[in-house]
């Protein structure tokens, strides 16, 4: 496969970034993904292959529904208890863990905290890597479990969809960002002052025709939107701690808001939230962020059997 992020060549069946699958590829994944939901697979599937879960950054969702996948394709998971428990903190390099825990797994899932990581390890790995993100870099398998909880809703093609909150340090945001240029969505971003899109992240998404439109609050953009992608600001990648204090009371959604908003609109968020979402907003029909953390599960299990079959 190629990455069209970076343009390199990958040579095993890795999932480093979302721009390592094509229109067609991630059509096929969630066609799939919507079979495993239908409870239309083979529980042996992945009887005798080993999943190594090598977690570098806290994770409840992520880390779950990988296990959770494994197992109930009939493979198992390992782990090493903490980061702290492992030789990292001897100062082994990541290369070298890599290199060993190839040899006791069939497939790596890893979150570092540092950008580029999930492809660093995917050289020296001789099993297929899955990035389940790397610092502020990319979030493939996020995604797409995001574009399965949109599909489950409306056709992605040609959506507006506003992405909100932090989207400078959100990897979750950039990967849906990227892979929502390939159905031709309207991008309107909400976000606080310094934590815009990445600018050559903006650029590449406009150069393959996408439009982006900038907003100062939710208010602007509520009546028009067809999906609201709510974020989390990213605080434990900010150099310090006064920046995060002054952003994060913004940027919230509320029931009041929500009373402009088109019937058919969705709410979702990777979660975990903080206080961006209003608690009240989940009795709503518009509610849509425990349904997608659920259908990490199926997506979850297509992506191992894309890669481990
Ligand atoms: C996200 C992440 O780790 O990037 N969490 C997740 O995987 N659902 C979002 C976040 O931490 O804010």
């Amino acid at each position: 496969m190629i990455d069209s992020i970076t343009g390199g060549e990958l040579p095993t069946r890795h999932i480093i970034s979302i721009g390592d699958f094509d229109r067609n590829e991630i059509d096929r994944l969630l066609d799939h993904a919507g079979q495993i939901d239908n409870k239309n697979y083979d529980e042996n599937a992945l009887r005798g292959k080993i999943l190594a879960a090598l977690f570098f950054e806290p994770s409840t969702r992520t880390r779950m529904s990988f296990e959770s996948a494994m197992a109930r394709l009939g493979g198992t998971s390992l782990s090493v208890g903490s980061i702290e428990a492992c030789s990292m903190a001897k100062g082994e390099t990541l290369a070298d863990t890599i290199r060993v825990v190839s040899g006791y797994a069939d497939a790596i899932v890893i979150r570092h905290p540092k950008e580029g990581a999930a492809r660093l390890a995917a050289e020296f790995s001789t099993v297929p890597v899955i990035n389940a993100g790397d610092g502020a870099g990319q979030h493939p398998s996020q995604t797409l479990l995001d574009l399965y909880t949109i599909r489950q809703s409306m056709p992605i093609d040609g959506i507006d969809i506003a992405l909100i909150g932090d989207l400078r340090y959100g990897r979750t945001a950039h990967s849906l960002a990227f892979a929502l240029s390939l159905y031709n969505a309207r991008l309107h971003t909400i976000s606080p002052k310094g934590l815009e899109l990445p600018a050559t992240l903006a650029a590449e998404l406009a150069g393959r025709g996408m439009e982006i439109i900038e907003h100062d609050d939710i208010g602007e953009v509520i009546s028009e939107v067809d999906a609201l992608y709510m974020t989390r600001i990213q605080r434990e990648r900010f150099p310090d701690s006064a920046s995060y204090f002054n952003v994060s009371s913004n940027y919230r959604i509320t029931p009041e808001l929500l009373a402009r908003a088109k019937r058919h609109l969705i709410i979702l968020h990777p979660l975990p939230r903080v206080d961006e979402i209003d608690p009240r907003v989940d009795e709503s029909s518009h509610a849509r962020y425990f349904e997608q953390s659920r259908n990490g599960v199926p997506v979850r299990m297509a992506m191992l059997m894309q890669v481990l079959q």
